[in-house]
């Protein structure tokens, strides 16, 4: 077809057409990734070998997509259960550099992205592919994540995008569906929005973007929260729960230890159940634009104050003061799709280190949409009840030493106030 003609190769891993024979697809059994499945097949004659990765995304029935990807065509089709190593190697550094983007993004679909498409790299060569195709759009982040982490760890394999260049509309790709006898799960039913919303979810949170949601003057619509109960229709009676950490990594869950991905699992249904974890953000994304999106974070809105509130209990004013710098650059270069980046480790190492002491207990009051630090507990809190009260200083300072104290430590602040204000 045109393909070959209209070609414009504008970065060096993107896939010369001539050269994509066997193709690793990172199929999501939606409406775009399953129009690919076959377009791929048609356009460059190509083989394509389908994968699926599991993060944990609710309500998803891996052994239908994985039949619908053989209805389409896939020479092969996998699917890779990668929660325990998305919750452990991606999730628990987010926790322990307590990362949010912007003013309450917890990174999920960042912290995804790297993950899957390491898995991509890993099939790709496993299955003989040449190339790897996804479904991101020109427009967001996404795209940013899964090319570099595919040029960064495989620089033999290219790329191929047919979202971003086939100009397909999704009216176009109904069309299409239909005419190549591509099951489609939901149609719009007559005269109802014509578009969903898009989503993206694994086990640390779910995004809607589109429709009403461009519309800053919109408030939130009910219809878009598929996960978190609307803090309004929430129990009466609040709840607290109880959450362990060891070194920065949440182990228990009201006094029961669990492993990390039932944790996560267990900690999102009870922010859900109290509404806990909507977030309406709008957010500076990497490629320009700016972006409205809705997000369900229920079980990071819960672990990460929690385990905010035992590391500053447990670190020093300094070590508080630097961190959250440190913390701000991480969840950055989370963002931009940098995860291989060598700062990453080494930031990642520092975390690591001050988390050593982020161990204790903290209980989390849920309430109808709310999640509250009412208790904190640790052995290596650099707190002292008897310090904190007005009795006596228990003997690692004297109250009557403050004065010395003030008088140093306001020293230059004085003499600069005095230099401006007297003539
Ligand atoms: N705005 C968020 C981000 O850039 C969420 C993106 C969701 N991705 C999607 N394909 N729907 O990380």
């Amino acid at each position: 077809m045109s393909n070959q003609n209209t070609h414009v190769r504008t970065a060096t891993y993107l896939a010369d057409p001539a050269d994509v024979h066997r193709v690793l697809l990172l199929y999501s059994g939606g409406l775009d990734t399953s129009v690919m499945l076959k377009w791929i097949q048609d356009e460059y004659d190509a083989e394509v070998v389908a994968l699926t990765v599991n993060l944990g995304q609710p309500g998803e029935d891996y052994e239908v997509v994985k039949g619908k990807a053989r209805q389409i065509g896939a020479v092969d089709a996998f699917v890779v259960d990668a929660r325990e190593e998305f919750a452990r190697d991606y999730v628990v550094p987010a926790i322990r550099a307590n990362a949010i983007y912007g003013l309450g993004y917890p990174l999920f679909t960042a912290l995804g992205r790297p993950l899957i498409a390491k898995l991509a790299v890993q099939y790709a060569r496993e299955h003989g592919c040449d190339t790897i195709a996804h479904g991101c759009t020109g427009k967001g982040n996404d795209q940013v994540r899964i090319e570099s982490t595919i040029a960064t760890l495989a620089p033999e394999l290219k790329v191929i995008a047919p979202v971003r260049s086939w100009k397909m509309g999704r009216d176009e790709e109904l069309a299409y569906a239909r005419e190549h006898g591509i099951p489609i799960k939901t149609l719009p039913a007559q005269g109802a929005e014509s578009a969903p919303y898009s989503i993206d979810d694994n086990l640390w949170g779910r995004s809607s973007e589109g429709r009403w949601i461009e519309d800053l003057s919109v408030a939130p619509q009910d219809d878009v929260f598929q996960l978190v109960t609307r803090p309004e229709l929430a129990p009466d009676e609040p709840q607290v729960i109880e959450l362990d950490f060891e070194a920065g990594v949440p182990v228990a869950l009201d006094g029961q230890r669990l492993e990390l991905v039932e944790l996560l699992e267990r900690v999102a249904a009870l922010g859900c159940r109290h509404g806990v974890g909507i977030v309406d953000h709008i957010e500076d994304r990497i490629v320009g634009l700016k972006v409205r999106d809705i997000y369900e974070v229920p079980a990071a809105a819960i672990l990460l104050p929690a385990h905010a509130e035992l590391e500053r209990l447990v670190g020093t004013i300094h070590q508080n003061q630097f961190k959250s710098a440190l913390d701000q650059k991480w969840a950055y270069l989370v963002y931009a799709g940098l995860w291989w980046e060598p700062l990453r480790g080494d930031l990642d190492a520092y975390m690591q280190a001050a988390n050593a002491t982020v161990t204790g207990r903290v209980g989390v009051k849920l309430f109808k949409g709310s999640a509250r630090v009412v208790t904190r507990e640790s052995p290596y809190a650099v707190y002292d009840a008897q310090l904190a009260t007005f009795s006596e200083s228990g003997g690692l300072f004297s109250q009557e030493a403050s004065p010395g104290f003030i008088e140093l430590w306001s020293l230059q602040s004085r003499m600069a106030w005095q230099v401006r204000n007297s003539r």
